[in-house]
């Protein structure tokens, strides 16, 4: 094949979602689904297990959790796959928001007893920002939950994306009865079991189907169904691969109902990986040469040494094990000649990859998150990664005052690596760090113990609202404990509101002080 044709057959996305609305599920029936295990529940048994691929760390084993935004990979009805995870709960972490800048589009998973979750909501914010396409699978069918209508219209307000149902279900819960499926026109019934028994919309009419059709769940869908093909939007691709209109499809990951259709559209609707943006102008990712960055840095795989895993996402041209490449801030060639790519059952040597593959690296200690690896002779880096913004602050103090250099130069390498983020109080002169989840406190204190000998005390200032300044409107004068002024690494201030409320009584009171919010910048 060539590099073309390598491209156009890759899929890279991530399933974002709130904990236990199913991504664990859907994900081992994909799995299932392109012959990669054959009993559900190998990806992760909640109580028992983990994945595979990511007990790599210390602190991951003693938490029985994955730290790392796991990646698998795995050949599909022609297709070649690559998913990766975003790990939520107590594990949500700066990097699964990075995840999001490694994929070409997400799947988006919601509860439908629930609706839409705090968690969905910050990581959908992050997909508009980089403009991701989203693909909506709501849950849980089999169970009793809100009205479909009533979904949808939660989404387009809540999230600000217009919408265009794929299926539209009958009933739900006991009285789940199955779905519409708009594009193949045809009624797919819903058995309890795994076998989907489809309808064509002309065969309806057949005595046979008589139960299906004088059912009152069937009849009130339909009434539905006809509504929306009324009044509902028209299907647009290009809207949808802009992220302005995502498809939704309903079912059930457990069941499973509605999976495999719902895999099969998405793979057809979803985007091969395309240009991406550089200091040099967009790289087109059938280009000759091999290019990729680096979103994720995994660290102390094996406490015994320093390794690190470097998750670079391939951008352009071939990957070869044992190739030379040059690190693009600082021009120096690397030899790759460990890499690994991961898979649902062991992480193993990956011999070679294209645009879109996921690969793990060693890392040395040269590399900080966002950097370029390229080859041939342009000289290029791929666009800065986002800072996201941090909602946990603790300020940070060496337990031992003598460790103050040590302290210092773990920091230093610890922000600059993109594992937590770190604030200058100038009134007390402390310092104060900044994370998306807990979790990266607690690698923080790991690492700084580990690999710089030095023990921290972190003393909370909780949940705060965080908003950037212009930086001719600070007046120093305006905050204090509650409304705290503060510098970031490049030395832009901000302000850490202490709630929502703060935030607004400050906005009426100084209309004219413009407040940043990094998740709606573009
Ligand atoms: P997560 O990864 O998003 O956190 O969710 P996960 O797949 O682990 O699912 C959370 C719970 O929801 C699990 O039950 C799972 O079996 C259930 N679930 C997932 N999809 C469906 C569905 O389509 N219908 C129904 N009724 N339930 C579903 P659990 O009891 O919390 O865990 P487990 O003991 O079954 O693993």
């Amino acid at each position: 094949m060539n590099l073309q044709d390598e491209v156009n057959i890759r899929r890279t996305f991530a399933i974002i979602s709130h904990p236990d609305a199913g991504k664990t599920t859907l994900t081992e029936k994909l799995l299932k689904l392109s012959n990669q295990i054959r009993t559900a529940g190998t990806v992760k048994g909640k109580k028992t297990g983990k994945f595979a691929t990511s007990d790599w760390m210390e602190i991951e084993k003693q938490r029985g959790i994955s730290v790392t935004s796991s990646v698998m990979n795995f050949p599909y009805e022609g297709y070649q796959i690559n998913i990766l995870d975003t790990p939520g709960h107590e594990d949500f972490s700066e990097d699964t928001y990075r995840t999001l800048t490694a994929v070409d589009c997400v799947v988006m998973i919601i509860d439908a007893t629930k609706g839409i979750e705090t968690q969905t909501i910050k990581l959908f914010k992050v997909c508009r920002m980089r403009g991701i396409p989203i693909f909506t699978f709501f849950n849980k069918l089999d169970r009793e939950g809100r009205e479909p209508f009533e979904l949808l219209e939660e989404i387009e307000q809540v999230l600000d994306i217009g919408t265009y149902p794929m299926n539209w279900p009958a009933g739900m819960g006991k009285r789940f009865l199955g779905v519409f499926d708009r594009e193949q026109e045809q009624f797919v019934q819903y058995n309890g079991e795994e076998k989907e028994t489809p309808i064509p919309y002309k065969d309806l009419e057949n005595a046979e189907h008589q139960d299906v059709v004088s059912d009152p769940a069937y009849q009130e869908a339909a009434e539905e169904l006809e509504l929306l093909e009324e009044a509902g939007d028209t299907f647009s691709l290009d809207a949808v691969l802009a992220g302005k209109q995502t498809p939704v499809f309903f079912g059930s990951a457990l069941a499973p109902f509605g999976v495999e259709t719902f895999f099969n559209t998405f793979i057809s609707m979803a985007p091969a990986p395309h240009l991406r943006k550089s200091t040099e102008g967009p790289i087109p990712p059938d280009k000759t040469d091999f290019s990729g960055f680096i979103f994720k840095i995994q660290a102390n795989m094996n406490p015994a040494h320093r390794d690190r895993i470097a998750f670079l996402r391939v951008c352009s041209g071939k990957f070869e094990r044992g190739m030379s490449v040059r690190l693009a801030r600082t021009n120096k060639a690397i030899k790759l000649a460990q890499s690994q790519q991961f898979v649902a059952s062991s992480g193993n040597t990956v011999e070679e990859a294209y645009a879109g593959d996921i690969i793990g690296i060693y890392d040395p200690g040269i590399y900080q998150i966002g950097d370029t690896l390229v080859t041939g002779k342009d000289h290029f880096e791929y666009e800065e990664l986002p800072q996201f913004p941090p909602e946990l602050f603790k300020k940070v103090t060496a337990k031992n005052v003598m460790k103050t250099k040590q302290f210092r130069k773990g920091i230093q390498q610890l922000v600059q690596e993109g594992a937590i983020q770190l604030f200058y109080r100038d009134q007390t002169e402390s310092f104060i760090l900044g994370a998306v989840g807990e979790l990266q406190y607690d690698v923080f204190k790991y690492r700084m113990k580990n690999e710089y000998h030095v023990d921290v005390m972190l003393d909370p200032i909780g949940e705060r609202v965080p908003r950037w300044l212009k930086q001719d409107q600070v007046d120093k004068s305006l905050f204090d404990e509650r409304n705290m002024l503060v510098r970031d690494r490049e030395g832009n201030y901000l302000v850490l509101f202490q709630n929502d409320f703060a935030l607004r009584w400050f906005q009426d009171k100084h209309p004219k002080i413009e407040l940043i919010d990094l998740f709606e910048v573009n």
